[in-house]
């Protein structure tokens, strides 16, 4: 494998013209880490037939034998189940820490009785929250009802599709003997046939008796549509006004509440903003318990403390570091997993982050040029974390530490923002926003910068 700093080292193909310019705002305190440079070793070593990789268990998880082998594969399959980062928990079992979160969120709907606003950064564990709530919830007896927003989803369709799962038998207008309940019919039968509104959808909901519905819009940010937006506040005040047995769950991308529901003083007193913190040590610790538990491992205390630094409050790289390390130390026969494992695991996770970006953009970021802006661009990656990438150049002045001026660092970002480069360019009315054209370039910023502090 031709290794990727060695990629990274070599000319260009193709030179891209005046991709930075000379850091002329920002100190250079701050420089890439060299660990960066010698991250990756090249394996010429010649591969045979017999050495080539091979599944290590049946599609159907089933393996062979009682083999030191099939103990490696079991440990590696429950690890997977315990720790694998691609899918949110949907279970308690699978959950961890996040006491407070879910208490909260419990109360708010239990005790308030408002609708809430779960927000926070990318992979920080709201889909997780609200699927353990709802599992929660549904212990208590509630219908509890969970749709995955789009960009082009419709106001109607959503809440149709909601309608479409409580049964007639909770309509204050039914009685248990009635054919709508024999029919097994459901509230969506009530809905006029063609495109409806909110006056329409809590009309009908403000009708529910004899149970308490919650309604879950997971991904709410990613809604372009304002009038959707506009449609969803509009249904927020009118089931508060009218005391309905129905409560909004909404969770998204964003720094704070005006960002997912926009301005809308009107429904203030009518919801609560719950924010998704990073998680704790010892949340941390609880997440990696879960692959300790499952493939009979143990995580030394160097390697928690370097996993939750390196993740920095994320549970997603929390289970992917984990994973990883874990693995590695599985494949060296250990059961004890040591910040040397955790090590190999963030060099793997960032070679295999760097190989998903285009060959351009690797050189890119391999110039001495872009060695020179390195506090710039990890400072930049840093302000976009909580938007969806997003962010302006008043927030990259606030996470760099020397005297650039906010007018300074929007030049030096503009000019990142040429066709082809690292950046692109929302030019809106008031300040215009900025972000990484590859998300996974803003991820391999923040990973080494993590690295680096964790090395000085
Ligand atoms: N409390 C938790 N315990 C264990 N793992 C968690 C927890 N919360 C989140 N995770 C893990 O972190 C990862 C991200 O979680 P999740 O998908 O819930 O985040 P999200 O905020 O919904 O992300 P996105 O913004 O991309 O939708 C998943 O791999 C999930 O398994
Ligand atoms: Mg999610």
């Amino acid at each position: 494998m031709a290794t990727l700093f060695k990629r990274w080292g070599r000319a260009s193909p193709s030179p891209e013209p005046e991709m930075f310019a000379a850091p002329t705002t920002i100190g250079s305190e701050q420089q890439r880490p060299a660990f960066l440079d010698t991250l990756w070793l090249d394996d010429e070593a010649p591969v045979r037939e017999s050495d080539l990789p091979r599944f290590t268990a049946m599609a159907s998880d089933d393996i062979d034998g009682a083999t030191e082998d099939a103990g490696q594969a079991r440990a590696r399959l429950a690890l997977r189940d315990a720790l694998g980062a691609s899918q949110p928990v949907t279970t308690r079992d699978r959950f961890a820490g996040r006491h407070d979160a879910l208490a909260q969120l419990i109360a708010a709907v239990e005790q308030q009785r408002v609708h809430v606003v779960i927000y926070g950064e990318r992979g920080i564990g709201k889909t997780s929250l609200v699927h353990v709530f709802a599992d929660t919830a549904r212990e208590a007896r509630y219908i509890v009802l969970y749709g995955s927003c789009g960009t082009d989803g419709r106001f109607d369709e959503i809440f149709r599709a909601f309608a479409a799962k409580i049964p007639m038998l909770f309509h204050r207008s039914v009685l248990p003997t009635t054919a709508a309940v024999e029919q097994a019919l459901n509230f969506d039968s009530m809905l006029p046939p063609g495109p409806f509104g909110p006056r329409e959808v809590s009309d009908l909901f403000a009708d529910v008796v004899g149970t308490r519905v919650i309604m879950i819009l997971d991904e709410y940010d990613r809604i372009a549509d304002a009038n959707f937006r506009r449609d969803v506040a509009e249904l927020i005040k009118n089931l508060s006004d009218r005391a309905a047995r129905v409560q909004l769950v909404l969770t998204g991308v964003a720094s704070n509440l005006d960002e997912l529901i926009g301005f809308a003083p009107s429904i203030r007193r009518n919801i609560v903003g719950l924010p998704m913190r990073p998680l704790k040590l010892d949340e941390v610790g609880e997440i990696l318990r879960l692959g300790e538990a499952a493939a009979g491992l143990h995580f030394g205390d160097a390697a928690v403390a370097m996993i939750a630094t390196m993740a920095n409050g994320s549970p997603y790289l929390v289970r992917l570091l984990g994973h990883r390390a874990a693995m590695t130390a599985l494949d060296l026969r250990r059961a004890e997993v040591d910040a040397g494992h955790v090590k190999t695991a963030v060099e793997r996770v960032l070679t295999e982050w760097n190989a998903t970006l285009p060959r351009r953009v690797q050189a890119m970021l391999a110039r001495d040029e872009s060695r020179a802006q390195w506090p710039l661009l990890v400072a930049a990656a840093e302000a976009g974390t909580y938007s969806d990438g997003w962010f302006i150049a008043t927030d990259v002045a606030a996470e760099l530490t020397g005297t650039a001026t906010p007018a300074a660092i929007e030049a030096d970002l503009r000019r990142l923002s040429t066709p082809h480069n690292l950046l692109e360019t929302d030019d809106r009315p008031g300040e215009p926003r900025f972000r990484y054209r590859y998300p996974g370039v803003a991820s391999l910023l923040l990973m080494s910068a993590s690295m680096a502090r964790l090395e000085r």
